[in-house]
């Protein structure tokens, strides 16, 4: 049963207009756990639309008592089913008809949508890509991200499709950096590609500008591509977070460049987001080397104000 919950009070000085009640789905993902302290800052109250309070995007029902019952101002829906071994069904269980249940929900209150979206959505085969690029995805999660988009698009056209590529932050280790210095450690070696293209982006730039679209920026539906203006190969941006996280200056002997070309062609190789859209929002754009720079200084880059 959903039940009215808050959290704390906002910490952060609110800096536009009242206070909102912004749902956040995937809360307890890695992005979702930034994007609470984001609204935070911002001044607003998170509401936590997660499997904690009854929603499961499996659902459809839940999905719409849940939003119904704790009638949120606006929604960034953060969630999906990311892992690599699940079943394709399951990825449209969860990202395409899931997310269909959210645009439905938020519609039917009257709330404004951002929706979290990917680079994965396109083939890696045509970039630098814009905004309003065509999605052609390659792999199955890619194709039910895709199609959430549509999904998404069809039922709030007002809403905002954010794409964005691969997440890191620095208070705590990602996911893939995880498994890496785990192989590495065990004394593995670990094969990085150097073929393979991103422009990574900081989890915090990210959560503030999705909640700077969701709050700030009500005007703004469509594509756009929210990411670091950057782009680096996986190797060097692996090379980069294991630094980071403290891999011992022995084990990197065991990183290795190869290429993904020749045996995974499922894989998208050159996924580069032009960010014109987000720029001229002003929303910030933060390249790796800025971000880790800055956080060596103790000065992490400024959110836009
Ligand atoms: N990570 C990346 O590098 C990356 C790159 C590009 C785009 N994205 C997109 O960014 C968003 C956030 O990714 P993330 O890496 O932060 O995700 P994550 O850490 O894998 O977290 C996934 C979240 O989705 C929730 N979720 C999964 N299935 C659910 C269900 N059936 N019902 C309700 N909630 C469910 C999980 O809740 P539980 O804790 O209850 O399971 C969790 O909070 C996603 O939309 C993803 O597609 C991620």
């Amino acid at each position: 049963m959903a039940h009215r919950d808050d959290g704390s009070a906002p910490t952060g000085e609110r800096r536009y207009g009242r206070v909102r009640r912004i749902g956040i789905t995937g809360l307890s993902g890695y992005l979702g756990e930034r994007l609470a302290v984001a609204v935070q800052q911002a001044g607003h109250h998170p509401v936590d639309l997660g499997r904690s309070n009854g929603l499961d995007l499996l659902d459809p029902g839940s999905v719409q008592d849940v939003v119904m019952a704790l009638a949120p101002d606006t929604v960034i829906h953060a969630a999906a089913a990311a892992n690599p071994g699940r079943l394709e069904d399951s990825f449209d269980a969860v990202n395409r008809v899931g997310s269909a249940a959210v645009a439905t929900a938020t519609a039917s209150i009257g709330a404004r949508l951002v929706h979290v979206s990917t680079d994965l959505v396109l083939s890696g085969r045509a970039g630098p890509y814009a905004d309003d690029a065509a999605a052609d995805p390659l792999g199955a999660y890619g194709r039910s991200k895709a199609a959430a988009e549509a999904e998404v698009r069809r039922i709030d056209p007002t809403a905002a499709v954010v794409r964005t590529s691969i997440i890191y932050g620095l208070h705590r280790i990602d996911r893939s950096t995880a498994g890496f210095l785990d192989r590495l450690r065990r004394g593995e070696p670990l094969e990085l590609f150097t073929d393979v293209v991103r422009q990574p982006v900081w989890v915090d730039a990210l959560a503030a500008g999705l909640v700077r679209l969701a709050v700030e920026l009500p005007a703004v539906s469509g594509t756009l591509n929210l990411a670091g203006d950057q782009a680096l190969d996986r190797a060097a941006f692996g090379r980069r977070m294991l630094a980071w996280w403290g891999l011992e200056r022995s084990a990197f002997d065991r990183v290795v460049d190869g290429r993904a070309a020749p045996t995974f062609p499922a894989v998208a190789l050159d996924l580069r987001l032009g960010l014109d859209r987000a720029r001229a929002l002003g929303l910030a754009c933060h390249g790796v080397d800025e971000v880790l720079t800055r956080a060596t200084l103790n000065a992490p880059p400024e959110q836009p104000a």
